[in-house]
């Protein structure tokens, strides 16, 4: 339980706030690159703050304020020209850094004007990796992009869900220190949802339990590392043997040797989170992946119709809970227990963090030499849940975008081990 005051300080991230300062500190990915080549404007708010991301005809990108300077419109409909993004309404125009570069008619009645050079919006850098683009909002120098394995592997293909969620952020990241969900969430509830859908109740017959008998969570360079026993297994199964990390602040990796997930749960405001899915396919020893001449993205619907979420897919699950949980979840009237372990330690190194933030430091997962972030690696399990590779679920059109190609490096790790293998969809 936090007091009301705490959690504001977990949550707000507006400009200023002691949460919204820490965030500043890393980049964040605010689009698909994919989504920039179908439309070279996109409204983002970040952070609280509200921008256009815009592609300029020689390719590169632009993240500024949204309201043009002069008389207050949106720039998501402004023309991108050679070098910057001129407004639709009196040919203003701005380059990457938020700058006025034009002003057509006052340079026309008065050449000698300097006003341009007075009227600047806010301009953050944007990097494009991995098939996302990511902004960084903080203080400069900017620091390094973090260069995590799963962005930077070659020999892989990719593809990118999205999904917009009416909550606070800290509800998607907790949710990745709560190993016991899993358990309820994703077998019993969603063994029921599976259930009701075929209009036959066979609940509790169709897939076994899952039933946690420890957890266990540690500190690591780069956050924290989540480890469970189930029922029928033991400490040297991968589950517990390697665990999967949460990256400080805001991502989690979960996966296999096969896919593998980063999920940033991206903070949009202080009630809203723009969540993203990379997964990553790596091809098996020896093989090749398919070239892909980009990383598909699609938006992952949250509601069902206007009332009810979607709740048979496993991230919707999660989604549904977070979002059910409320705009900014009340911590000051939880009742923590033992399965709330993890979270309570995430909350300690969130509060830590802050405080360094806040004495003029650096935060853990911030990188500024370029030879100590080639590529991160982290740790994984390569077998999930103790599953044999051959009860891996099978590709479901719903989950995935780009299944031919997916599918190409899946029989590859057939290939390799001499068995049918799946995608999997790995709950956290
Ligand atoms: S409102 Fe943008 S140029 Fe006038
Ligand atoms: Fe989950």
């Amino acid at each position: 339980m936090l007091s009301v005051e705490e959690n504001q300080r977990l949550t707000q991230v507006g400009p200023g706030s002691p949460m919204g300062e820490l965030m500043r500190r890393y980049w964040h990915p605010m689009a698909a690159t994919a989504e920039l080549d179908e439309n070279p404007t996109k409204e983002v708010r970040l952070l609280g703050e509200d921008l256009v991301l815009y592609k300029d005809r020689s390719g590169d990108y632009g993240l500024i304020g949204r309201l043009c300077a002069h008389r207050r419109v949106n720039l998501a409909y402004g023309i991108p020209e050679e070098h910057g993004l001129r407004c639709m309404y009196h040919g203003w125009m701005y380059d990457e850094t938020g700058q006025c570069v034009e002003q057509p008619f006052e340079e026309t009645v008065r050449p000698e004007s300097r006003f341009k050079d007075k009227i600047k919006l806010p301009g953050y850098p944007v990097e494009n990796m991995a098939g996302l683009l990511w902004a960084y909002m903080g203080p400069t120098p900017a620091p390094l992009l973090p260069r995590w394995e799963q962005l930077v592997w070659d020999n892989a293909v990719r593809d990118i869900a999205i999904t917009e969620i009416p909550c606070n952020w800290l509800q998607g990241q907790e949710n990745s220190l709560d190993p016991v969900h899993l358990e309820w969430l994703h077998r019993y509830f969603g063994e029921y949802v599976r259930s009701r859908e075929g209009g036959e109740w066979k609940w509790g017959q169709a897939t076994p339990p899952m039933r946690h008998q420890k957890i266990g969570f540690d500190m690591f360079e780069h956050g924290i590392i989540k480890r469970r026993v189930l029922e029928g297994y033991t400490e040297e199964d991968d589950d517990w043997k390697h665990g999967h990390p949460i990256l400080f602040p805001n991502i989690l990796l979960v996966g296999s040797e096969t896919q593998s997930a980063l999920q940033f749960r991206v903070p949009v405001d202080d009630t809203h989170m723009f969540h993203v899915s990379l997964y990553t396919w790596k091809a098996a020893p020896g093989k090749e992946a398919p070239k892909q001449d980009f990383v598909p993205y699609r938006y992952v619907p949250l509601y069902e119709d206007e009332k009810q979420f979607v709740v048979n897919m496993t991230f919707n699950q999660d989604y549904m809970c977070w979002a059910t949980q409320g705009p900014v979840a009340r911590r000051d009237l939880e009742k923590l227990g033992e399965s709330d372990r993890g979270l309570i330690m995430f909350r300690k190194l969130l509060d830590e963090q802050i405080d360094v933030v806040e004495d003029g430091g650096d935060p853990i997962n911030v990188f500024r030499d370029s030879s100590q972030n080639e590529a991160l690696s982290l740790p994984l399990e390569k077998i999930k849940f103790g599953m044999l590779r051959t009860n891996y679920i099978p590709l479901e059109g719903g989950e995935t975008s780009a299944v031919p190609e997916i599918e190409e490096v899946l029989r590859g790790w057939a290939d390799f081990y001499g068995t049918p293998v799946g995608a999997e969809k790995l709950p956290s």
